[in-house]
């Protein structure tokens, strides 16, 4: 879907999107495709590029806010793929959800309690987005993206992170529930509903994009006692070019080492660093023994960095 596409939903334009976001386009699911499918087929791919089977993952890791069901949709995946000794389980944390699903993963791989962890960034926004909303439909896309974590005993890759939660910005970003009471007796009233489209402030989102996440990374660099001139690769969740321009310019990593494809896909919440990760390393930018910084932020308000070393 181009941005001329979009010009004949909303009044905008390819001109105001490209400039203001850097977007040219974004891919949108067909309808008959569920996010697990969509999860299940860049989980394939990297469990292929591990030269693994869906039999040696020990743990699902789905980080997605568009489950295809609120009960959560990893088992589903764990299915598809046939990975049959793997438990499997959803991790919600909107476009910070990649970054903490790889934290996360890296704690079962150091207690040792597993070894081969498949982490997912998938989201289906465009069934959330408020097509009718120019200042929020122009950003979102579709997308899925995956890694496989193993544990390895010559060297910890996951060099160092952090992680932060603010709820009192709840409000910035939100697919909200929105329900109404139905009456089961006297004085038993149940709410009923279903969750609203996205609805967003944007200017506060960019304000805090562009504050916090300087400074996590320069936390996760810290914790790794590494500095940015140690940085080979910064992958940032892929929001605004605007945002990812400004925090490369206050850590000074130049623009050489900063990987973007959101002109291609938009803005994939979840999936948006594994997709760009996958680009670059298919594409032989990255280099095994890399260092990468990435950070994911977004609705929660939550943002998260990670600093790891490539392994394949
Ligand atoms: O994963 C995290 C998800 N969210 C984000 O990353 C969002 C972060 N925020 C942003 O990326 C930017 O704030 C936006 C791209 C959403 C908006 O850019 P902005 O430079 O902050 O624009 P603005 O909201 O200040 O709006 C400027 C003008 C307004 O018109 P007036 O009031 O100045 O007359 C808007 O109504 O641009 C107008 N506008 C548009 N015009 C054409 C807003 N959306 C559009 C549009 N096309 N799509």
């Amino acid at each position: 879907m181009t941005n001329d596409d979009l010009s004949l939903l909303v009044e905008t334009s390819d001109e105001w999107i490209r400039t203001r976001t850097g977007i040219r386009k974004r891919h949108l699911a067909t309808t008959d495709l569920s996010l697990s499918e969509l999860s299940a087929q860049a989980a394939t791919q990297a469990i292929a590029m591990a030269n693994l089977t869906a039999n040696d993952v020990d743990l699902i890791i789905l980080a997605t806010s568009t489950a295809d069901d609120l009960f959560g949709s990893a088992a589903k995946v764990q299915a598809i793929l046939q990975a049959n000794r793997a438990v499997a389980f959803d991790l919600t944390a909107a476009c910070s959800g990649f970054v903490f699903g790889l934290i996360t993963a890296s704690q079962f791989i150091r207690t040792g309690v597993y070894k081969n962890v498949l982490v997912i960034g998938a989201d289906i926004l465009s069934r959330w987005v408020d097509w009718s909303d120019r200042s929020s439909c122009v950003l979102f896309g579709d997308g899925a993206g995956a890694v496989l974590c193993q544990g390895s005993t010559d060297e910890d890759r996951l060099l160092g992170s952090a992680m932060y939660s603010n709820g009192e910005q709840h409000e910035a970003l939100n697919i909200g529930y929105d329900g109404t009471g139905k009456k089961l007796k006297d004085g038993i009233t149940v709410n009923q509903g279903t969750y609203k489209p996205i609805t967003m402030k944007g200017r506060d989102v960019y304000r805090f994009a562009v504050e916090k996440v300087p400074e996590v990374i320069e936390k996760a660099l810290f914790n790794a006692q590494l500095t940015t001139d140690d940085v080979d690769w910064l992958i940032l969740h892929q929001a605004n070019q605007r945002i990812i321009d400004s925090v490369a310019k206050r850590l000074k990593i130049p623009p050489q080492k900063v990987i973007a494809n959101l002109d291609e896909y938009g803005n994939t919440s979840a999936a948006s660093i594994p997709l760009a990760l996958d680009e670059a390393v298919r594409q032989g930018k990255i280099k095994p023994g890399e260092i990468i910084a990435s950070s994911g932020f977004g609705a929660g308000l939550t943002w998260g960095a990670v600093i790891f070393r490539w392994g394949i």
